[in-house]
């Protein structure tokens, strides 16, 4: 069907499943052991309930916000996904001009499928890039690319560090999927001049090849701090106390982005929401603080802005952005986001907010999902 005939981004992840390959199908829509996290990052929303207030003007909806300090479109980022050419040629540039048109964020994983300048080539004036780093167990690898990225600050406003994987997590259609077909495919798309990976496990294996899983708090930032001076942004945070160390770290760590890789990395490991929750009880000043990023699960406008009411500043999307491209490329990715925008939009004059600073807790009842 005709992109605008596709009305959420159920119905965009059911087109692309039609036309991508399906090893790269299994690789998107994989996730650790049983899928328990991938499933509850989805349902957790669900439980949690919008207390609308009547009689509020609502004629207009202003849906921009600002991000270590750079205004933005949306409150809704693109979180960094491998290997965008596996669904569409456009790849990660197509997803940057997918979402020019919103002055959107993007951040670009360590292992896209394009360089980090093909990427941001051409992208509209104010439109910000951050750069997902998986340090290298060498080093000068990793420090190659962060100089690369550093003279890119036009562009790339900061680093992300993710912490959630040290070691891929079991996926086991990922890896299925790869006994039909030998090819080491990561390696074929790869840009870097990195000597070709072994074959086995599946596309997230592969690529997980030469990764450290030896970082620790003490090492890792301060190795960071001598080779790049842009801002820090911690992904994968999962705990109160992991939140509350992270902000120990500020200056230098702007944000953190709670999140459980999309349930790819440990299953059963906490949806971000239910992190939220954990810091807004034990530690409320880290949401003063540090930026407090989410992602995991998105899939519409109303689970936006439950996460935004709960003190996230923004949310992110990984799967939905893959998905927009495999449908149509950079103006698939432009239709999720047009449909994240108006049921985002719709959903704060339905509950009687104008603007992103209105939204707060008072707006929602999450009873059901405070359990601890
Ligand atoms: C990811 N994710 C991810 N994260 C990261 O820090 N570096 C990476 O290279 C990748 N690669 C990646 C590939 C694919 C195919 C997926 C689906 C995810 C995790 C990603 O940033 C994000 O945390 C989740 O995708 C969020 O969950 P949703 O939106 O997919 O439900």
């Amino acid at each position: 069907p005709p992109m605008e005939q596709l009305l959420n981004l159920d119905e965009i992840e059911q087109a692309a499943t039609k036309q991508i390959s399906k090893r790269a199908w299994a690789y998107y829509y994989s996730a650790g052991d049983d899928l328990i996290s991938k499933r509850f990052n989805g349902s957790v929303y669900q439980q949690i309930l919008l207390r609308p207030r009547v009689f509020v003007d609502c004629t207009k909806c202003d849906l921009t916000t600002t991000l270590l300090g750079h205004k933005v479109g949306l409150p809704i980022f693109v979180s960094p996904a491998a290997m965008a050419r596996l669904a569409h040629p456009d790849g990660e540039h197509g997803i940057a001009r997918g979402i020019s048109e919103f002055a959107g964020m993007q951040i670009v994983s360590n292992n896209a499928s394009m360089t980090p300048e093909q990427i941001v080539e051409g992208s509209a004036p104010g439109q910000i890039f951050g750069w997902q780093i998986y340090v290298q167990n060498e080093r000068k690898k990793s420090e190659a690319m962060l100089a690369r990225i550093n003279k890119m600050s036009d562009k790339y406003k900061f680093i992300c560090l993710t912490l959630d994987a040290p070691v891929p997590g079991k996926r086991e259609l990922d890896e299925k999927s790869n006994f039909e077909s030998a090819a080491p495919i990561a390696s074929a798309l790869k840009t870097t001049d990195e000597p070709v990976r072994p074959g086995g496990g599946g596309v997230g294996q592969q690529l997980f090849w030469g990764t450290a899983s030896d970082l620790t708090w003490k090492t890792a930032l301060p190795w960071l701090a001598k080779h790049t001076s842009l801002p820090i942004v911690l992904k994968g945070i999962q705990t109160h106390e992991d939140a509350y160390l992270a902000m120990q770290f500020t200056p230098q760590v702007k944000a953190i982005l709670l999140s459980n890789h999309g349930g790819r990395a440990l299953d059963t490991a906490p949806p971000a929401v239910h992190t939220l929750l954990e810091i807004r009880k034990y530690c409320p000043e880290v949401l003063n603080r540090i930026e407090v990023w989410v992602d995991g699960g998105i899939r519409r406008g109303t689970d936006v802005v439950k996460a935004l009411c709960l003190g996230a500043t923004a949310v992110g999307v990984g799967r939905a952005a893959l998905f927009g491209l495999g449908a149509g490329g950079a103006e698939g990715v432009r239709r999720t986001f047009e449909i994240l925008e108006a049921e985002t939009a719709t959903c704060m004059k339905l509950l009687g907010a104008a603007k992103v600073s209105d939204l707060g807790p008072k707006f929602i009842n999450s009873r059901a999902v405070e359990r601890d």
